[in-house]
């Protein structure tokens, strides 16, 4: 899949995407054609990050109605495509943008297959100017915050194009810093224990030749402490109405480190990654991994046998740490915004 390429499109019959878990070794694409198809590559992380797991969801909402919806199918076929509907929403359940994307392809059921196929269409349209606007007021908030010349940036897991339809989110953002020239270094955490960051976003700023480093996520409080880091970008995958952000395990830890050294913490997501339907980043459902990613490394285990793991995939990050949160409609800080 070429850059320019989005890493998720339809193909006229089938959902193809790069598949993450092969990168950086390996560039395999996948051709997704079931439902079950789509929900496997959700959960392994084939496909991951919150903008492309809501897309992937609605078109498996589209396989699902040209499966059971043909003319006179009526009610029958609309209670399958629900049943497989409700199968993808809950594939992850953290990233409040899988249920949002599966649940407004849905409203379309009713006017047939096409109809699906037109609304996952736009919101892919959409995701990318999405992708446009939110950078250009993250870079915006990045400068007011950062007025130094050259930044040192660190980020965490993968917020890049292989999460978005686009560029990208804070990702987005630091390759629009750096064709300005406004970036010496980024300092990418690996992100324990599927390495989001030491595959993927080291792969997409290499692609992009952007000056970067991997650490291991332990060593970011330390080049906080030793003046490499000016500013922390992060994305996230649900952010509640007063603005506590579910985002990638170790992101609470990285605002903690950073408040305590006066490094200004941005998150760049877009609108449908809030739901304001929650105050308080406690109610957020995060989701528990499979102990295997911790107990063992490249399917060597590390741990004695019967050791048990804790394996969250997300924290929260209480909206009082974060310096600002960007959207495609502009920037907030956390006071601005209401419960
Ligand atoms: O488990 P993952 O790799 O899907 O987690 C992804 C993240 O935490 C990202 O930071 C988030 O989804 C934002 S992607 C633009």
């Amino acid at each position: 899949m070429h850059p320019d390429q989005p890493s998720l499109r339809w193909d006229g019959e089938a959902i193809v995407t790069l598949d993450q878990r092969a990168l950086p070794h390996e560039r395999r694409l996948l051709r997704l054609t079931t439902v079950d198809d789509v929900i496997a590559a959700i959960t392994t992380l084939a496909v991951r990050g919150a903008p492309s797991i809501g897309l992937a969801g609605a078109l498996g909402v589209v396989l699902s109605a040209y499966a059971h919806c043909s003319p006179g199918t009526g009610d029958t076929g609309w209670e399958a495509v629900r049943a497989d509907a409700r199968r993808l929403a809950s594939a992850r359940p953290t990233a409040v943008n899988l249920a949002w994307a599966v649940d407004r392809v849905l409203t379309k059921l009713t006017d047939g297959p096409d109809a699906v196929l037109a609304e996952a269409t736009v919101m892919i349209d959409e995701d990318r100017s999405v992708n446009r606007q939110m950078v250009d007021h993250a870079v915006r908030a990045v400068l007011d915050r950062c007025p130094q010349r050259s930044l040192r940036i660190l980020t965490h897991c993968n917020t890049g194009r292989l999460a978005t339809a686009a560029v990208g989110t804070a990702l987005g953002t630091i390759l629009a810093l750096a064709e300005a020239g406004k970036v010496t270094e980024v300092l990418v955490d690996e992100t324990r224990p599927l390495l989001q960051g030491a595959r993927l976003t080291a792969w997409e700023l290499a692609e992009a030749d952007v000056p970067h480093r991997v650490c291991v996520d332990s060593a970011a409080a330390a080049a906080m402490s030793q003046g490499l880091v000016d500013c922390v970008l992060v994305g996230a995958d649900r952010i509640t109405a007063r603005g506590d952000v579910a985002n990638k395990i170790g992101t609470y830890a990285l605002a903690i480190a950073a408040a305590h050294h006066g490094i200004p913490f941005i998150v760049v997501a877009p609108e449908s990654s809030w739901d304001r339907s929650l105050a308080d980043g406690r109610d957020i459902v995060i989701e528990e991994r499979d102990a295997d990613e911790v107990t063992s490394y490249g399917g060597i285990r590390t741990t004695p046998l019967g050791t048990r793991a804790y394996n969250p995939a997300f924290d929260v990050t209480p909206a009082s740490l974060i310096s600002a949160i960007v959207s495609e409609h502009g920037v907030h800080s956390p006071s601005e915004v209401t419960a």
